[in-house]
């Protein structure tokens, strides 16, 4: 029996014989609104573990380190163990969700600079948006690490927008979060997927991430295989 570690909404992490690295195990449940939507889609496992992978991949190629080590199977990815910062870093391309909302600005209008957004990760508190004024307070992460996970953002975000934009989609915003491995250095860690992604059809405008699900737009399967597709999908291990 492997020892389960830790099991969130979307996945579930357990021990391996190295002390370093644990098995990440990604669940077919969908969940929106801090849990309070719910759903079993069977597929969406295979697809955001598959996604993720090429796209640690594809940041690492950009000399961006992240936790990710190999995908083991369908649904399982090794990657290096680390503490999680309880910060939610978010980078905004355009307005959208809950930034649209909260400032009524029309969903899509580009920013003129990409803007990096901290959350605290706190599901009874609903991951509540946080200026550096609160984390330091909080002592969620020191100045230093707040400057170091703005530029890790930027600069991964340079890397995905521009992948996304050749292949035909516009990365709106997304969501990271970072950790500390056993040596105290600051690695890009979770998932990038379209569950923590917004990712639209450059022509056609059409939503190919979780929106689908948050909104009843369609098919969620369809939407994240259609990325996977895009993105040169069903690597086999
Ligand atoms: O809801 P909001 O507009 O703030 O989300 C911004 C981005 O962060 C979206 O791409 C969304 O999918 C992602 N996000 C996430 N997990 C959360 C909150 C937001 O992946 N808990």
């Amino acid at each position: 029996m492997r020892e389960l570690l830790y099991e969130g909404k979307a996945k579930r992490i357990y021990a391996t014989d190295d002390e370093q690295i644990v098995l990440v195990e990604y669940k077919d449940s969908a969940t929106a609104f801090n849990g309070q939507k719910k759903a079993e889609i069977t597929g969406k496992g295979r697809l955001n573990n598959e996604i993720t992978s090429l796209l640690f991949s594809k940041l690492k190629e950009h000399r961006i380190d992240s936790h990710f080590i190999k995908r083991v199977s369908d649904i399982e990815q090794l990657v290096k163990k680390v503490t999680i910062i309880p910060l939610e870093v978010v980078v905004r391309n355009a307005a959208a969700g809950s930034m649209a909302k909260r400032l009524g600005i029309e969903e899509g209008r580009p920013l003129t600079t990409p803007l990096v957004e901290f959350y605290l990760k706190n599901d009874e508190l609903g991951d509540p948006l946080v200026t550096k004024s609160h984390i330091l307070e909080l002592e969620a992460a020191t100045a230093e690490e707040i400057s170091v996970l703005r530029e890790k953002a930027l600069q991964i975000n340079e890397v995905l927008s521009n992948f996304f934009a050749d292949l035909g989609i516009r990365l709106i915003d997304f969501k990271l979060e970072f950790g500390k491995d056993s040596e105290g250095q600051i690695l890009l860690a979770d998932e990038i997927s379209p569950d923590t992604c917004r990712l639209w059809d450059k022509k056609t405008n059409k939503k190919l991430d979780k929106d689908v699900f948050r909104r009843d737009l369609g098919s969620l399967t369809e939407a994240y295989e259609t990325i996977l597709q895009i993105l040169g999908g069903h690597q086999h291990v």
